[in-house]
C-alpha cells in the first residue's frame, strides 16, 4: 500500500487583495506557523475523506466540503482514472478566514493523493490542479492563493504571473482572527457591482493599491518598515472603502494601531476573516497578540518572513 503525503501551510496576503483580480499586482507570503498535511492511499472502491469536518463517503459530505473533493476528483483523473482514495486531512489553518485554507488543503490534498499514485507532481501541475478547487470555492480566483500555500518565501503575483521577493531581513507580523467567516465569493462580487457603478474611482483604487505592492518589494528588499506600515494604514482605509472590511476587522486594526504596530490592515478577501499588523521586532509581535486576544481577536499568531537571497 502506498501512502501519499502532501503539505502546504496557510498564506497571508501583505497588499494587492482584491486589486489583483483586475491584474494589479499583489504581494503575499507563507504563514508557516499554519501548516496543513494530507495522508492518502488509493482504492477501488468510493472515496473517503477523514477530517475534523467529516469522516465518511464523500458522496454524503456536506456542500461545503465540495472544493476539497473537487480536488481529490482532480487529482484522481489527473494520476489515477477510475480510482477512488482514503484521504486523511490535519489543518492547522482556520476555515474561511482568508488565510488561503481551501487553496492549502486542496494543494496538499493533490500532492498526497499523486504521490500515492507514484507521482511527483512539479509546482504548476500542483498549481493547475488547485485551481481546479478554487473555482469550486470562489469562482473565478486569481491564482493568487493557490501559489502562495506552495511558496517557500514572499511572492509577487500580477496575473498570471508569479515571482519571488527579495527579502533584506526578517519581518515580523501578526495576524489576528476576528472569528467571523469571511465570504471571498461575496467580496469579491461586491468590489465588481462597485466597479461597475463607478469605474473611475474603482479603478484608481486598484491602481493605488497595487502601487502599494509595487513599492513593497523594495521596502522589504531594503528594510524599510516605516514607509510600509505606513502603505499597510493607507490600504486598510482604502478597503474599507471598497466595502470588503467590517466592524470586527476595524476593531482589531484600531487594537494594532493602539499597540504600537507599523501597520495593520484586513487580509485577504474581507467581509470577515483576519488582519495582519506589522511588528518591529518578535517581542512586539508576541506581545501584540496577547493584546488583540485579550481585546477580542477568536486567535492571534506572531509569524515572519525569513530573509531571501536576491535572485536577480
Ligand atoms: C483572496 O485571498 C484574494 C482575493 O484577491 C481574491 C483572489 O485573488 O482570487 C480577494
Amino acid at each position: 500500500l502506498n501512502i501519499g503525503v502532501g503539505r502546504a501551510h496557510g498564506k497571508a496576503i501583505l497588499f494587492g487583495e482584491h486589486a489583483v483580480v483586475y491584474g494589479a499586482p499583489a504581494i503575499a507570503f507563507p504563514v508557516h506557523v499554519l501548516p496543513v498535511l494530507a495522508n492518502a492511499t488509493l482504492t477501488m472502491g468510493e472515496t473517503v475523506l477523514n477530517s475534523e469536518l467529516y469522516r465518511g463517503p464523500v458522496a454524503l459530505a456536506p456542500t461545503s466540503l465540495s472544493p476539497i473533493i473537487a480536488a481529490i476528483d482532480a487529482a484522481l483523473d489527473f494520476v489515477a482514472p477510475g480510482m477512488g482514495a482514503h484521504v486523511t486531512i490535519y489543518s492547522d489553518i482556520p476555515y474561511a478566514r482568508g488565510l488561503g485554507s481551501s487553496a492549502a488543503v486542496a494543494s496538499a490534498v493533490i500532492t498526497a493523493v499523486a504521490q500515492a499514485a507514484g507521482v511527483r507532481l512539479d509546482k504548476e501541475q500542483i498549481f493547475r490542479l488547485t485551481q481546479t478547487a478554487e473555482r469550486v470555492a470562489h469562482g473565478r480566483p486569481s491564482g493568487m492563493d493557490a501559489h502562495a500555500v506552495q511558496a517557500n518565501g514572499v511572492i509577487k503575483f500580477v496575473l498570471p504571473r508569479v515571482e519571488c521577493v527579495y527579502v533584506g531581513e526578517r519581518v515580523h507580523m501578526v495576524i489576528a482572527d476576528t472569528g467571523v467567516p469571511g465570504a471571498t465569493r461575496k467580496a469579491v462580487m461586491g468590489v465588481r457591482n462597485r466597479r461597475e457603478k463607478d469605474s473611475t474611482r474603482v479603478d484608481a483604487m486598484i491602481k493605488e493599491l497595487g502601487s502599494f505592492s509595487n513599492v513593497a518589494v523594495d521596502q522589504l528588499g531594503m528594510g524599510d518598515l516605516e514607509a510600509m506600515g505606513a502603505n499597510m494604514w493607507r490600504a486598510h482605509e482604502m478597503l474599507c472603502d471598497l466595502g470588503v472590511s467590517c466592524p470586527e476587522l476595524n476593531h482589531l486594526v484600531g487594537v494594532a494601531r493602539s499597540c504600537g504596530a507599523l501597520g495593520a490592515k484586513l487580509t485577504g478577501g474581507g467581509v470577515g476573516g483576519c488582519i495582519i499588523a506589522l511588528a518591529t521586532s518578535r517581542k512586539e509581535a508576541e506581545f501584540m497578540a496577547q493584546e488583540l486576544k485579550k481585546s477580542g481577536a477568536r486567535n492571534a499568531w506572531p509569524t515572519w518572513v525569513d530573509p531571501s537571497r536576491r535572485l536577480r
